[in-house]
């Protein structure tokens, strides 16, 4: 057998077992092998489009304030990081932009800010309710970082449907060499064994070529993400910030990243995954790499303009363009070349869609598996 051969078998393997032993995931994950990868994507992409036609889901971000008392080490907003311009959108600012994005056909809503004090519990729960009261009919999504499971519960019960918490990674020995000793990878664990329990759709994920990182981690976070069965993956590259003690680190590998997402693709089929703003900035055609390896999210910046270059938690993040939510128009044109679509729906996750398949394909789109992928190199 070749060694293609093997890697198209583990990827069928994959999709119908839904796990694989570890010594096979690192295969997947380290096998240079052209015809493998393109293999790993085309499967992964048919089962996205098996489950959600050609359509993309889209997610109107909104960066709330990067006031954060963390000290994660990658990170651009970090307490220590003193050439940060700090910034707290009040909330008839972030009602606006919800307004706005509401009016561009957004029915999703993802506040993200850094863990800020000054925005307690009771601040934000109100913040919920009145983006819950104005926009009845559009999910919440939070991504605020570790609260009290008191908290999670009273911002669930003001309106909130959704929570972005991404473990880092599930090794301890790796996620203290990314994290200060105040934090750790139990109690982030908790946090999202607990959001679950609420009722929260919850998304989980990492960075890809963190500092430090091993195959073997890559190896842990997969098993783990196949156990905890979140409703959301986020899976992004890392990319240096110059103010942080990463600076000089390498970016993490945007084919590696692609891997990845086929990986959780077989694994999740009904999962969202989105092709990260993190992605888009370190290759230009990275959002659409993204989709046809089987993301079918994307997240595009509601912010206000002057905020947006001090939400940096990386160097040269992308905010404008197709990143950026002003920019749908350029976005649907770069989906349609892809033989994609924008589907302005809140797209929940659907626990029928695991066992069955969607029907509403878009048969006027391009079919994705038709399209010259090598015009995109997925490698
Ligand atoms: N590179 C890539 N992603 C980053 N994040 C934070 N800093 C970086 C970086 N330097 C990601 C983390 C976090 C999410 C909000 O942004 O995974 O969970």
């Amino acid at each position: 057998m070749t060694e293609t051969d093997r890697l198209k078998g583990l990827a069928d393997r994959l999709l119908l077992e839904g796990t694989l032993p570890p010594e096979d995931l690192r295969s997947l994950l380290l096998h240079h092998d052209g015809q493998g990868a393109d293999y790993l994507h085309g499967l992964a992409r048919q089962t996205a489009r098996k489950h959600f036609g050609n359509r993309i889901f889209i997610r109107g971000l909104v960066e709330i304030g990067n006031c954060c008392h963390n000290d994660c080490l990658y990170c651009g907003i970090r307490r220590s990081n003193r050439h940060v311009e700090r910034y707290r959108l009040d909330r008839q600012t972030i009602l606006e932009c919800c307004r706005t994005g509401y009016e561009m056909g957004f029915r999703t809503f993802v506040l993200q800010g850094g863990e800020d004090p000054w925005m307690d519990d009771e601040r934000t729960a109100t913040l919920v309710s009145c983006l819950r009261q104005a926009f009845p009919d559009a999910a919440i999504t939070l991504s605020l970082g570790e609260k009290t499971v008191e908290a999670y519960r009273r911002f669930f019960e003001a309106g909130a449907n959704r929570y972005l918490l991404r473990h880092e990674t599930h090794n301890p020995a790796h996620y203290a060499l990314l994290h200060p000793a105040s934090m750790s990878l139990d109690h982030r664990l908790h946090c999202l064994e607990e959001l679950k329990r609420i009722g929260y759709q919850t998304g989980t994920g990492i960075m890809v070529g963190s500092p430090g990182q091993t195959a073997d981690h890559l190896v842990e976070d997969i098993r783990f993400i196949h156990d905890f069965r979140p409703h959301m993956i986020g899976i992004g590259p890392f990319i240096p910030h110059h103010d942080t003690p990463f600076a000089h680190e390498p970016a993490g590998s945007v084919e590696l990243t692609l891997r990845l997402i086929s990986i959780f693709r077989l694994m999740h089929p009904a999962a969202l995954i989105p092709a990260t703003t993190a992605l888009a900035s370190l290759s230009p055609d990275g959002r659409e790499r993204g989709i046809l390896a089987g993301a079918n999210v994307v997240m595009p910046n509601l912010s206000p303009l002057h905020s947006r270059a001090k939400y940096a938690l990386y160097d040269n993040k992308a905010s404008l363009g197709a990143e950026a939510a002003e920019g749908l128009a350029l976005l649907d044109r770069r989906l349609a070349a892809i033989g994609y679509r924008i589907d302005k729906g809140r797209g929940d996750y659907d626990n029928n869609r695991r066992a069955g398949c969607h029907t509403s394909e878009d048969t006027t789109g391009i079919e994705a598996h038709d399209l010259k992928t090598d015009i995109l190199c997925i490698k």
